[in-house]
């Protein structure tokens, strides 16, 4: 399936680069040409010679070479691909790439390609939950590069463990394999997701809240983004990882998740998975309350603002399909019918959380999605499962709608 195809690859300097000469071995199997760029980081690490001899063709090193400019500019290096693939992409040359630094042939080629680019991050843990890191991470996301891993692992250092180990070559392939599928159905599309739960203060110390872990929205918003959408996942407190390909939003309270659902507007496709806390305490102490003679205080709630009836109410902003969800303990399919008219969405995936489903938290989902036409029933499946039927069958209904076929 690669035949023909021709890889970009930019190796930078980390010790997972001698795992890229793996991945260069198995592209050329599969009938790719590959052409590498080595930095000079990277050539501490592989050899040209080495990389040259699996490539089948001369490492490109330096920017100034005038024998690599005759060869081939580097303008033409930066557009002669169908996909460029950064492994490993280092801290430095993530950064380099988020501010568009171009002072050595890897970073200018970055800089200078239409092409689409994949990183495969490597570094040390602490260096990739770098608040600094991050922030490059999710310029590079917001501006459409994917990313494959790093995973969680032993590092080279000794001791030292974590999220920041290069995924692994077969990973790496079939990331470039799904990205020159063009297997992207929502590509050119902008899709919301809401997801996990909110938190009401009461106080600067105490909050309102619920058991919602993000896992669904997040999985959907990786779904999404995998499909080829532009996702903005607005995400309450959850301790799930920022899902690769989505730029996140992160709030605390149903107010700010609104404000940063309706200024990501206007979008194509809205979900709304966050559990949002109906009720807030309509004017939250500045100060810790303290326990007083004249016993617990009295807590006067405040209804939040509906953020799935905004967004279904956005006027011509309104994305060309709205998805609610509906969490219910009892009567589940009932109540979820009636809340998708009442909130003006398209669909509504009804799940049913009482305690005894193990929804809430847990891995697995029980759905049914409602729209005009009638109620769809799926099996039990994990949260990553619906999610990815979701988004197929979200895709399905836009190509019919973009042929004119009637859908509901
Ligand atoms: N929702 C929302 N904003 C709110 C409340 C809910 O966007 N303030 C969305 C949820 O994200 C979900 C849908 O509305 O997509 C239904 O949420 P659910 O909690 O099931 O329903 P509620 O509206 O809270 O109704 P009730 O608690 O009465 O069942």
């Amino acid at each position: 399936m690669l035949s023909g195809k021709r890889i970009l690859l930019v190796i930078a300097g980390g010790i997972a680069a001698y795992k890229v000469l793996e991945v260069v071995r198995r592209l050329r199997d599969r009938g790719a040409a590959v052409r590498c760029i080595l930095t000079r980081a990277g050539a501490e690490f592989v050899t040209p010679l080495s990389v040259s001899a699996l490539s089948g063709e001369k490492a490109y090193q330096d920017l100034f070479s005038l024998t690599d400019e005759a060869d081939i500019g580097h303008i033409r290096l930066a557009r002669d691909c169908d996909l460029v693939v950064v492994a490993p992409a280092t801290a430095d040359l993530m950064a380099k790439m988020a501010v568009g630094l171009a002072d050595d042939l890897a970073s200018s080629v970055l800089l200078a390609t239409d092409r689409p680019v994949l990183i495969a991050p490597a570094m040390n843990p602490h260096m990739w939950r770098n608040p600094a890191t991050q922030a490059n991470l999710a310029t590079l996301t917001a501006r459409g590069i994917r990313r494959i891993g790093p995973n969680a692992g032993a590092m080279a250092e000794r001791g030292e463990a974590g999220e920041g180990r290069m995924s692994e070559p077969a990973e790496i392939l079939a990331a470039i394999e799904a990205r020159l599928a063009g297997g992207e159905p929502l590509s050119g599309m902008k899709a919301i997701v809401t997801s996990g739960p909110t938190h009401e203060p009461i106080d600067p110390v105490r909050y309102i809240a619920n058991r919602s872990s993000g896992k669904q929205g997040h999985a959907i918003a990786a779904a999404l983004a995998e499909a080829g959408a532009a996702v903005t996942l607005i995400s309450g407190p959850s301790r799930e990882p920022d899902p690769p390909g989505a730029r996140v939003v992160h709030v605390e309270t149903a107010r700010e998740m609104l404000a940063a659902a309706t200024a990501a507007l206007p979008a194509d496709i809205a979900v709304c998975a966050a559990a949002v806390a109906d009720w807030r305490v309509a004017s939250a102490a500045s100060e810790k309350l303290k326990k007083t003679s004249g016993g617990p205080p009295s807590l006067v709630l405040a209804e939040n603002p509906d953020i799935l009836m905004t967004l279904s109410a956005s006027g011509s902003k309104r994305p060309r399909l709205v998805v609610g969800f509906a969490a219910e303990t009892e009567r589940v399919i009932e109540q979820a019918a009636a809340k998708r008219l009442k909130k003006g969405c398209d669909w509504i995936v009804a799940n049913d959380v009482s305690p005894a489903s193990g929804v809430f938290g847990g891995d697995a989902n029980l759905v049914h999605v409602i729209d005009a036409a009638g109620v769809e029933s799926w099996p039990r499946a994990s949260k990553s499962e619906v999610a990815e039927r979701l988004v197929r069958r979200i895709g399905d209904h836009l190509l019919q709608r973009s042929k004119g076929i009637p859908v509901p």
